[in-house]
């Protein structure tokens, strides 16, 4: 018999207590053996609800009972869940987690700490929810040799574009009834300023080079200043604006970064509305794989909890196949300024100053409204970006600048 610990009895945690218990034979079969739940922590106590009588609020109670060889953290946040992540490795207990932040964070020392003590230490559930994206690119691209990921990420941010995109309500007002509907947090920072998204392509980083580079690092922008008159502007040049988690490895140097992005209405990332996350993975051999579904969501996600419970159960008690990271240094990391991309420039002037801006950004394509001009650029480095712009402001101030994919 397997004994299992669920650390944190929110969305998450509740939705993998009802998939263990909904699928319960299905997951026996196939694990080969029976398990159960014998503790769920949490600082609340729950006594409607049928586990009420698993819920404990002592972390020692489940690191020091030798019958727990599983454990499943879904607390969020850093502290306390990095703490009793490491407590529970060291222990000799496997754990499975959809902690972005924690994975994000100190998954290079998690790994390390669960191969030294011979279990697994496992994360599906912490990028894209319920979409497989960790084990395949684990296992299944394994043969590869993978140079770009982009992904949406995060699902509150594109459920908002969305809105703003098909029914032209600005920002703000979405945002308050994204919150209303339980999609974002009553503080959503970390979603709209795309610190999630930044989490999520560190992970998906790591998993494609091998290193993890500290999210709160990395370059970032989130949706805050996208406005319902960049997505028309956008549309009409043929594109969707999506929050865009992008990594690559060029010359030996990784990039990781978050940012809007004008995506074409052509390619599949465009078509990836409301909550869900679109995931392409830029491969050798395979070419270009895309992984798509529920980003966010108590079950998708816990059907993603679930799996790696299952692949560890089915394993227990080796180390199975686990991913290598190693934290990365300054020379793993690309300059961000010699980083390049075309981007969309809209500035307050004339139709008239298009050949002037095309001299200078190399344009290639103008669309004038309401009296501003807005141009795709050339490919240009940000070095190259940052020095145009600054030139042309005084004369033509910039209004918005979005990077194209
Ligand atoms: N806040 C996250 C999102 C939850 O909106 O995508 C899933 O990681």
């Amino acid at each position: 018999m397997i004994q299992i610990a669920i650390l944190g009895f929110g969305v998450v945690g509740s939705g993998t207590a009802e998939v263990l218990t909904e699928n319960k034979a299905i997951i026996e079969r196939k694990v080969g053996q029976p398990f159960d739940i014998k503790y769920i922590l949490d600082l609340r106590d729950f006594p409607d609800s049928p586990f009420a009588d698993k819920v404990i609020h002592d972390f020692n109670i489940i690191v020091n009972d030798p019958e727990v060889s599983l454990v499943a953290e879904m607390m969020g946040g850093s502290h306390p869940a990095y703490d009793f992540t490491k407590a529970c490795l060291e222990a000799g207990k496997s754990v499975v987690t959809s902690n972005k932040e924690v994975v994000a964070n100190f998954g290079t020392e998690l790994l390390g700490l669960a191969k030294t003590h011979g279990v697994s230490y496992e994360f599906e559930a912490s990028v894209g929810g319920g979409i497989p994206i960790i084990r395949p690119m684990n296992q299944d691209l394994s043969s590869n040799n993978i140079t770009a990921v982009n992904g949406i990420l995060n699902g509150t941010t594109n459920y908002i574009l969305t809105k703003m995109e098909t029914e032209g309500t600005p920002f703000a007002e979405v945002l308050k009834d994204a919150q209303k509907k339980g999609y974002a947090e009553a503080n959503p920072t970390a979603d709209v300023e795309g610190l999630d998204a930044a989490r999520k392509i560190v992970i998906l980083a790591a998993m494609a080079f091998g290193k993890r580079i500290d999210p709160n690092t990395i370059p970032c922008e989130g949706i805050t200043k996208i406005t319902v008159e960049d997505m028309e502007t956008a549309r009409e040049l043929g594109y969707a604006i999506k929050l865009i988690g992008h990594t690559e490895k060029r010359d030996g140097k990784i990039l990781c970064m978050v940012s809007p992005r004008l995506v074409s209405q052509y390619t599949p990332l465009s078509g990836v509305s409301d909550v869900f996350n679109g995931i392409l993975v830029d491969a050798d051999m395979v070419g270009q794989v895309m992984f798509y579904g529920p980003g966010a969501g108590k079950l998708p996600t816990a059907s993603a909890v679930v799996a790696d419970m299952i692949d560890i159960m089915e394993h227990t008690p080796a180390n199975i196949k686990a991913p290598v990271w190693a934290d990365a240094t300054a020379e793993d990391i690309m300059d961000f300024s010699t980083y390049a991309c075309k981007n969309l420039v809209v500035l307050d002037a004339p139709l008239s100053a298009a050949d002037t801006l095309a001299s200078a950004f190399g344009a290639v394509r103008f669309c004038g409204r309401d009296g501003r001009l807005a141009m795709i650029t050339a490919e240009l480095t940000e070095a190259t970006m940052t020095e145009r712009l600054t030139k042309v402001d005084a004369a033509y101030p910039i209004i918005t600048r979005i990077r194209l994919l």
